[in-house]
């Protein structure tokens, strides 16, 4: 696997490289990784000549300092997965060679995506994941970016972005790769302590409980029952929602027909998970 570090030289190479016509698929990830990660990876190599992965812990989308200062950083093992999993490129830059002197943010409007769920609860977060993205996308410039269902607003808030941008390329969204209990693979999982491992579960728990209770009419009293649930098992909720699945705009009242995402944010001890779940 080739590593680069700086932007110009991996311009430089990945331009030599497109004029033989290969097709490049992108992985973002800010490090840590895991084997949902990798699924992302394994993806893009069956769909591509040539996968580059990237590992940046993006400053700027981090609204909580101290959650930036604890992010994991395991870059040594993160090489050693990247190198088995086969892929051939990783672009593992300093914070000046994405955010360069000069570097002008622009502001993306996002519109309500910015304003509900995660957006609400994590305010500039997803300004923040855009200008990083955006970047990192001028300089790989891919034919197909992949991006996990994990983090389900962020895949439409990168949508809305190329919208935006008018940039042409491609996006897969990956499935949400699980632990044998049930428990969405993160890179936050690590700061878990023994018990609270067990007790995360509960989130995907309570995501399938209202899956598999959802009915038409008003989803309130789901969603608050969902919510006793993570809170009677010590959780502190963020929130629970469900919502359209294509749109993301909050279902009060099922019309029984539209496809829907169950959605939940929660600190489970001083590590705050979301997952979700989509009901069709
Ligand atoms: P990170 O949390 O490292 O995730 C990188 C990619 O892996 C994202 O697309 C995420 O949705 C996906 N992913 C994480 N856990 C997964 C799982 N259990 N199964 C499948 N895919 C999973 O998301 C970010 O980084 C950043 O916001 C980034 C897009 C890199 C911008 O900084």
């Amino acid at each position: 696997m080739r590593i680069f570090r700086k932007s110009d030289d991996l311009m430089e190479f990945l331009r030599l490289n497109h004029v033989d016509g290969l097709k490049l698929g992108f992985v973002p990830t800010m490090g840590a990784l895991h084997a949902g990660h990798i699924s992302l990876v394994s993806r893009s190599m069956e769909q591509n000549e040539l996968t580059i992965c990237s590992i940046f812990v993006n400053p700027t989308q981090f609204n909580n300092p101290e959650d930036l200062a604890k992010y994991p950083v395991t870059i040594e093992k993160d090489i050693d997965m990247l190198e088995a999993s086969g892929c051939q490129l990783l672009f593992l830059p300093d914070p000046s060679q994405i955010y360069p002197a000069g570097y002008q943010a622009r502001h993306y409007d996002l519109g309500y995506l910015e304003t509900i769920l995660e957006g609400k609860y994590r305010p500039g977060h997803f300004q923040g994941v855009c200008q990083v993205v955006d970047r990192l996308l001028s300089i790989v410039n891919p034919d197909i970016l992949y991006l996990g269902r994990k983090d389900y607003q962020q895949c439409m808030v990168i949508a809305r972005m190329l919208t935006l941008t008018g940039r042409n390329i491609t996006l897969d969204f990956v499935e949400t790769m699980r632990e044998p209990n049930g428990l969405a693979m993160s890179s936050r999982n690590v700061r878990l302590n023994e018990s609270d491992r067990v007790r995360a579960i509960q989130i995907y728990r309570s995501l399938q409980w209202l899956k598999k209770n959802v009915k038409p009419g008003n989803l309130s009293p789901l969603k608050a029952e969902a919510v006793q649930q993570l809170t009677d098992h010590g959780f502190e909720v963020d929130y629970v929602e469900i919502a359209s699945a294509e749109s993301l705009s909050i279902t009060e009242v099922w019309d029984g027909r539209e496809p829907l995402v169950a959605l939940a944010a929660a600190f489970c001890g001083p590590v705050r998970l979301i997952d979700n779940v989509t009901i069709s």
